[in-house]
Formats: C-alpha cells, sequence, structure tokens
C-alpha cells in the first residue's frame, strides 16, 4: 500500500510517499520534501502564524509535486491520502488538511487523519530493511517546540498519555533561552552546537520537578534562571554562551531521563521510543542510549525528528480511521485521549 502524505501543522510544509505491504513491519520513505518557513520567523525569533500559513499556501502545491517525482500520473499509484489535522496552529492546519480533501474528492481516495503527536511516535516505524520490530508495551517520550509528554502504548491506537509539561514545552525552553543568548529561532540547533565546547556544571540551572513523584515537567522556570545567569554577567562572552548551552542541556535533559526511567519502570516497558524536533539532539540521544538500560531504545533518524510528512505517513498505516473528505475538519486543539 502506497500512501501520499501531508503535514503543515506548524511552519513546515511537508509532502512525503511512503509505501508497507501487509506483510513487512516497518515503513518505507519514497519521498519526503520538506518547505520551512523557519528564514522567514528567524527574523522575528518565533513563529507568526499569518506568516506560516501564507506561505504554506504558496509551497503546498509544488511541495506534493515534488514528493510525487514531478510526475502527476505518480497520483495513479496511491491508495490513500494521510493528513496531520491536530495539533497545530488552525491556519497552517487548513491548509494541509483542505489540500488532503480536495486530492481525495478528485481522485477519489479515502482520507487517513492523522494526530500530529502520533506522528512524531511512529517517525519510529521507518525503516527500509524492514529490521526493526518494536514490542509493546512501549514507552514514548514526545519532546519538540510544543509538547513534552510521556506516552504508554499498550497495542497500536492505544496510546495513553502518562504526563507532561505543565508550561514550556523543551524545546521551547531552548528557543526562548536562545532569545536572551542572541541565538535566532529556533534556537536548539545552535544550542547543541555552543554546548559541544560547554561546562555543564559551569551554571547552576534548576531542573524543575526532577525528584516529583508524577511524571509531569515544568520548564518555565529555566528561562527565569537563564535571565538572572544574564543579568548577573553583565556582558556574554562567546564562551558563556557556551557554558549556559550545556548548562541549560544538562538541566532540560536530566529531568528528561529521570522522569523516562521512572516511566519504563512504572509500566515494565519493553520499548523505549524517542520523538519530536529535541529528538535531533546528539547529547540527548546519547545519554538516552547509555543511560536507560535492559530496554530496547528506538530514535528516529534525524531527518523524522523534526516536523515531516513521511512520520505522518507511517502513522496511516497503524491508524484505523479511514474517512472521506465531507467527513474531515481540522482540530488544532488535538490531544492525546
Ligand atoms: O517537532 P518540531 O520540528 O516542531 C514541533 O512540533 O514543535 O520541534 C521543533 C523544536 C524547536 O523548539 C527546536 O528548537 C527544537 O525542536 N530542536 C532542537 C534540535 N533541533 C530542533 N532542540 C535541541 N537540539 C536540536 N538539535
Ligand atoms: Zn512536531
Amino acid at each position: 500500500m502506497r500512501i501520499l502524505a501531508i503535514e503543515t501543522s506548524c511552519d513546515e510544509t511537508s509532502a512525503a510517499v511512503v509505501e508497507k505491504n501487509k506483510s513487512e513491519k516497518n515503513v518505507r520513505v519514497i519521498s519526503n520534501i520538506i518547505s520551512s518557513s523557519v528564514k522567514l520567523h528567524s527574523q522575528t525569533g518565533g513563529i507568526i502564524p499569518e506568516i506560516a500559513a501564507r506561505e504554506q499556501n504558496k509551497y503546498i502545491i509544488p511541495v506534493i509535486i515534488a514528493a510525487l517525482g514531478g510526475n502527476k500520473d505518480e497520483m495513479k499509484k496511491i491508495d490513500a491520502i494521510a493528513v496531520t489535522y491536530g495539533p497545530g496552529l488552525i491556519g497552517s492546519l487548513l491548509i494541509g488538511v483542505e489540500t488532503a480533501k480536495t486530492l481525495s474528492f478528485i481522485y477519489n481516495l479515502p482520507l487517513i487523519p492523522v494526530n500530529h503527536l502520533f506522528g512524531h511516535i511512529y517517525a519510529n516505524w521507518i525503516d527500509t530493511n524492514d529490521k526493526k520490530d518494536i514490542l509493546f508495551p512501549a514507552i514514548s517520550l514526545i519532546v519538540s517546540g510544543g509538547h513534552t509528554d510521556l506516552v504508554l502504548i499498550n497495542e497500536h491506537n492505544k496510546i495513553k498519555w502518562l504526563g507532561g509539561t505543565r508550561d514550556d514545552a523543551a524545546g521551547e525552553a531552548f528557543d526562548k533561552s536562545g532569545r536572551l543568548l542572541d541565538i535566532a529561532y529556533p534556537a536548539g540547533p545552535t544550542i547543541e552546537k555552543l554546548a559541544i565546547n560547554g561546562d555543564p556544571k559551569k551554571f547552576p540551572l534548576p531542573s524543575p520537578m526532577i525528584d516529583s513523584s508524577d511524571l509531569d515537567f515544568s520548564f518555565s522556570g529555566l528561562k527565569a534562571a537563564v535571565v538572572r545567569q544574564v543579568e548577573k554577567l553583565g556582558t556574554i562572552s562567546e564562551k558563556d554562551k557556551e557554558d549556559l548551552s550545556s548548562s541549560l542541556q544538562n538541566a532540560v535533559f536530566n529531568v528528561l531521563l529521570k522522569k523516562t526511567k521512572k516511566a519504563i519502570e512504572d509500566y515494565n516497558a519493553k520499548s523505549f521510543l524517542l520523538g519530536g524536533g529535541v529528538a535531533a539532539n546528539s547529547t540527548l540521544r546519547e545519554r538516552l542510549t547509555k543511560e536507560l538500560t535492559g530496554i530496547n531504545i528506538y530514535i528516529p533518524e534525524k531527518e523524522y525528528c523534526t516536523d515531516n510528512a513521511a512520520m505522518i505517513g507511517a502513522n496511516a498505516f497503524f491508524v484505523d480511521k479511514k474517512t472521506t473528505w465531507e467527513n474531515l475538519d481540522a482540530n488544532p486543539e488535538l490531544y492525546f485521549d
């Protein structure tokens, strides 16, 4: 079965063609095209929804054509259309959803609505060599610019939310702190680079809620702690930036590690799945691989961590939710339950 997938929940416009046969466990990516308005948003320090949606309106058709290899006849090989219908920015979601509905009507194809957060988890099922056999129960940690969630997966389609951030997401903590350090949006990748030469213990930044008995997180206090350090320093040298970046990563990752370990133990999980834009961070990837023991660990290739349509297509093979164009609406507030 071959699926055309569309993802436009935030500032990316992405389309992918993915394939999986019944006998296969994993999903093959035939194409995965991503057009981002991030350069426009790096000038403003964050996403302006209206600008994101206008860009997506311009690029959605060319991106889909590119995903089809520039050949409209490739549509004949497509069996279904998958699209992110939430959560996300309403103007952005509408562009993907309405385009998918139009294609579904014209080509008489079923529509598969996909929850963006599920997509981040199912990026772990992408594998050209069909080598992954992910066992349940699994614990997944989703760390992105909008979300920090721990979920339990008992079987496909049975995802239970266990805990999450009470305020800012992990990626948001990087992006907001980055603004204080004159780092362009999104700050995560630059903070990762700066941190390589930094001292993680130089600045005492808190790891909020690290000892709480639940599986929740809180990262908004970190930004305030970075503000205090910046004020104390007065002027910030490149070395200070490196040390602050490293200390910030350490503070965030320590709490992510601790709560993930707890969730794995509490639910006797057989697999751990990482997902979301922050999962592209090498330090986090290395620490999870080293510090989580006695469990199968799955982390998507970096290109499938940040927003992309291939992960939406991957999830579509496992959701039992085919619909038609008359019955699909974007839902910006969509969550897990
Ligand atoms: O999943 P994503 O592309 O979009 C959302 O669904 O939010 O995640 C974007 C977030 C941003 O906050 C960005 O700063 C962060 O992921 N991010 C990273 C890295 N790459 C992206 N954070 C830390 N290290 C990275 N290498
Ligand atoms: Zn995302």
